[in-house]
């Protein structure tokens, strides 16, 4: 079964998903990682009006576990993942982002201070099954 096929299911549009991490390690103090302000982000995206345009989800394991504290940036048929958020500065620019996004209707790039934390999760050329 392809995964590409036409799906009948419907559902409300957004422009984006943030998933944010909090699974068995990041934001885990007690493993050593940086706290991640939950109950900030949640607040702050519902004072800023968000959830609808750019849908906030705080997950469990996202996988990546060694780059720490990862966020996951869902957005048509890409995905940016970030890892390494250590500051509130940095999920202070991921809600500015969203609502950067939000006013201007489409996903704009993300800011300067974010770049350093983008992580490549996948390999450029996956090896097809049965090659040496
Ligand atoms: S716990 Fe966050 S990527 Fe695994």
């Amino acid at each position: 079964m392809s995964v590409h096929t036409a799906c009948p299911v419907t559902t409300r549009k957004t422009l984006g998903q943030v998933l944010v991490c909090l699974g068995c390690c990041c934001g885990r103090t007690d493993k050593g990682h940086p706290p991640v302000p939950v109950d900030w982000l949640k607040s702050e995206w519902k004072r800023r009006m968000l959830p609808k345009k750019i849908h906030l989800s705080i997950s469990g394991c996202l996988g990546p576990c060694d780059a720490s504290n990862v966020v996951l940036i869902l957005y048509g048929q890409e995905a940016i993942f970030l890892g390494g958020l250590h500051e509130e500065t940095h999920y202070l620019a991921l809600a500015d982002w969203a609502t950067d996004c939000d006013h201007q209707g489409c996903l704009v790039p993300l800011p300067e201070s974010l770049e350093p934390f983008r992580l490549e999760r996948f390999v450029d050329e996956p090896v097809a099954a049965g090659a040496a």
